[in-house]
């Protein structure tokens, strides 16, 4: 479990670069939950996600977390590829299990096997493999089999597919799906909605280092469709059956899903 209790931070204390990046924060995740966090840019995402994972002490307020290490929390940053620099995936995905968990490589073997398996990538084919000759999907799912080869019961992954083309995107976010299941507790950050729609039952959305919402993804959906400010967060077929309804047209406008929307639009053309 995570808890974070009036959890405030200010990067630069005390000079004129003083800038305070979060306010109040009061969050708990519970064990086995996966939950979603999303914001514009700048407004603290990064922050915290490094609060939870126990990487930064935070000015003011009270964090229970299992704090880094194995077994404890993963932290899959925003750009992974750049922490990897090993001259194989064997290489890099292992590296901290040999080098500083000195575990016998027999269970090093396992759990590269499982690793690799969590992350959907082929742990034979993609063995000895250069980082140079991956592609940008499978550098992120390397990435993100060296977090899992630690075993973490948390995983926060800040922006886990930013920069990944469509077919990358979609690989990841099923292996995190998959991870759901296993009952890991599991914490996306991303500053698209649609990542966290096909992942998290809770959302978050951070404004300005303040926790403006956090509910399910029904009411997450229906609050952002409510603020003109909020309204280009949502997927842009919500936002179009949203701004048709404001229009008059007696349409269902808490849709996310593009079949479904697709369903209820042709629904009410043949109702005109
Ligand atoms: N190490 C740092 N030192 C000073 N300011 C920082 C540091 N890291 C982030 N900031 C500032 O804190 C604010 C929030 O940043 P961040 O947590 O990275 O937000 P996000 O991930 O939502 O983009 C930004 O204004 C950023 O410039
Ligand atoms: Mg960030």
């Amino acid at each position: 479990m995570i808890r974070l209790k009036d959890v405030c931070h200010t990067y630069n204390v005390g000079t004129p670069i003083e800038k305070r990046v979060l306010k109040n924060i009061n969050l708990t995740v519970r064990n086995g939950e996966t939950i979603g966090i999303m914001g514009a840019p700048g407004s603290g995402k990064t922050t915290l996600a490094m609060v939870m994972a126990g990487l930064i002490i935070p000015t003011s307020g009270d964090i229970v977390s299992p704090g880094p290490g194995p077994g404890k929390t993963g932290l899959l940053f925003q750009f992974p590829e750049h922490q990897l620099f090993c001259d194989s995936v064997f290489n890099d995905i292992t590296y901290p299990l040999r080098e500083i968990m000195g575990l016998p490589p027999a269970e090093v073997e396992e759990r590269y096997n499982q690793a690799c398996q969590g992350a959907g990538l082929n742990p034979q084919l993609i063995r000895k493999v250069r980082q140079s000759e991956l592609s940008d999907g499978e550098r992120r799912r390397v990435a993100i089999a060296a977090v899992l080869a630690m075993n973490p019961s948390v995983l926060i992954m800040d922006e886990p597919t930013v920069g990944l083309d469509p077919a990358g995107k979609s690989k990841v976010l099923n292996e995190i799906n998959n991870l759901s299941k296993e009952g890991k507790t599991v914490i996306i950050i991303s500053h698209d909605i649609e990542d966290l729609l096909c992942t998290a039952k809770r959302i978050i959305l951070i404004e300005k280092g303040i926790i403006a919402e956090d509910g399910t993804v029904k009411q997450i959906i229906s609050r952002l469709s409510q603020r003109e400010e909020t309204l280009p967060m949502l997927p842009w077929i919500t936002e179009l059956l949203v701004r048709l309804k404001r229009k008059g047209v007696n349409i269902k406008d808490d849709i996310y899903d593009p079949a479904a929307a697709l369903q209820e639009i042709k629904r009410v053309l043949k109702k005109t």
